[in-house]
């Protein structure tokens, strides 16, 4: 009758039981771009690997697609009894408040925690270690994730070096308290960051440094920008060294993960992290052919359309790994389990 926990606590862990995504109907693809930027088809192709990319188009918003893509998951999880909602984005709809509570109203879950993490790209990996956190620290039992950007939002319509690159979309997974043992669990998730470089990926105008320096922002700083090549290095460098220390965490030896799931920022960025980790193409998982590079939801709907075209299957080990602005980056490791799924 006391109160001894029967379980191992250390067998606690953040287990996914449900996953869903959302892509805006527009698609813009690189003829399209093509005809009002100077840029190529083949360049966009053969830089980036992106064929097409979604964009949210006017008066949508980032949590117009979160609440799409959260309904999704509940749906797949078969039940909204979540206690917490984390929204990964670099897009809130408005600077303030957090778009979180907004999104978890919408989806009928007034009065639960709500609330926005920002990191860029590794959005999702920061948003799943807080949510494995709340559930490993008795905060929730079950945590709805979401990572939702309208990244084309931020840039510059001229701008041949970023609008080819970037979409729009949302991905969001359901995690339930379970044990380390059983299909679903996330393993260690693994991040780090680097604000020496914070310059590299950065929308100058619109925060307290801008707004406190008493004059009105110039207009290239309203927008997003990157040092490409800069940033091509630092990814790979550490998507692969955050991919390597979860996988070992794990205790899995790289050749047994199945599936590397790395966000999608550029075709040769990944093929760059499969190569130094020895992992071969086959077991890539990719979309950015369809939906380019969506910053922090570039995860979860990789997840979730590989999941739908049996590309991830139960018993698959997975690696996730991601890199963003910050400079910020994780990696994190799942036994693929079974799920329902609500996308198609
Ligand atoms: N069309 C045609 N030419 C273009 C172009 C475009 N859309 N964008 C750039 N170029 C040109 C450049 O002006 C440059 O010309 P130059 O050699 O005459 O100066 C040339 O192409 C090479 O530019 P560079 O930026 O060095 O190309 P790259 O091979 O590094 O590819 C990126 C550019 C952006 C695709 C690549 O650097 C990248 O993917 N970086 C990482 C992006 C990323 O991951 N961002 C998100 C962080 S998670």
């Amino acid at each position: 009758m006391g109160g001894i926990p029967l379980t191992d606590p250390r067998d606690t862990a953040a287990v996914m039981c449900g996953i869903g995504h959302w892509l805006p109907p527009q698609v813009v693809t690189n003829a399209d771009l093509s005809s009002r930027l100077d840029t190529s088809e083949e360049w966009i192709r053969s830089r980036t690997g992106i064929a097409s990319r979604h964009v949210a188009g006017p008066g949508t918003a980032t949590s117009d697609l979160a609440v799409e893509a959260g309904a999704r998951a509940l749906k797949s999880a078969g039940s909204s009894d979540v206690q917490a909602l984390v929204l990964a984005t670099t897009t809130p709809d408005r600077p303030c408040p957090a778009t979180a509570p907004e999104v978890a109203s919408r989806l009928g879950l007034t009065g639960i925690a709500a609330f926005d993490v920002s990191a860029v790209c590794t959005g999702f990996l920061y948003g799943l270690a807080t949510a494995a956190g709340f559930i490993a620290t008795g905060l929730a039992d079950r945590v709805l994730l979401i990572a939702a950007e309208t990244f084309t939002t931020l840039l510059d319509p001229e701008d041949r070096a970023t609008v080819p690159i970037f979409g729009d979309g949302a991905g969001a997974m359901v995690l339930r308290r379970g044990s380390a043992s059983e299909p679903g669990a996330i393993g260690r998730v693994v991040l780090g960051s680097d604000g020496e470089h914070s310059d590299l990926i950065a929308v100058e105008a619109g925060g307290s440094r801008q707004r406190s320096a008493g004059r009105p922002a110039a207009e290239e700083q309203t927008y997003f920008q990157m040092q490409g090549r800069k940033v091509f290095r630092h990814a790979v460098e550490r998507m692969s060294a955050a991919a390597i220390t979860a996988t070992e965490a794990a205790g899995w030896r790289m050749d047994e993960v199945d599936r590397l799931v790395a966000h999608q920022a550029n075709a040769r960025i990944t093929a760059a992290v499969a190569s130094e980790l020895g992992l071969p193409a086959d077991r890539r998982a990719q979309n950015i052919e369809q939906v380019g590079n969506t910053a922090g939801a570039s995860v979860p709907i990789l997840l979730a359309q590989a999941a739908a075209d049996g590309s991830l299957a139960p018993g698959h080990r997975v690696l996730l790994t991601a890199f963003g602005g910050g400079l910020t980056w994780g990696a994190a490791t799942v036994l693929w389990p079974g799920l329902e799924l609500f996308d198609h």
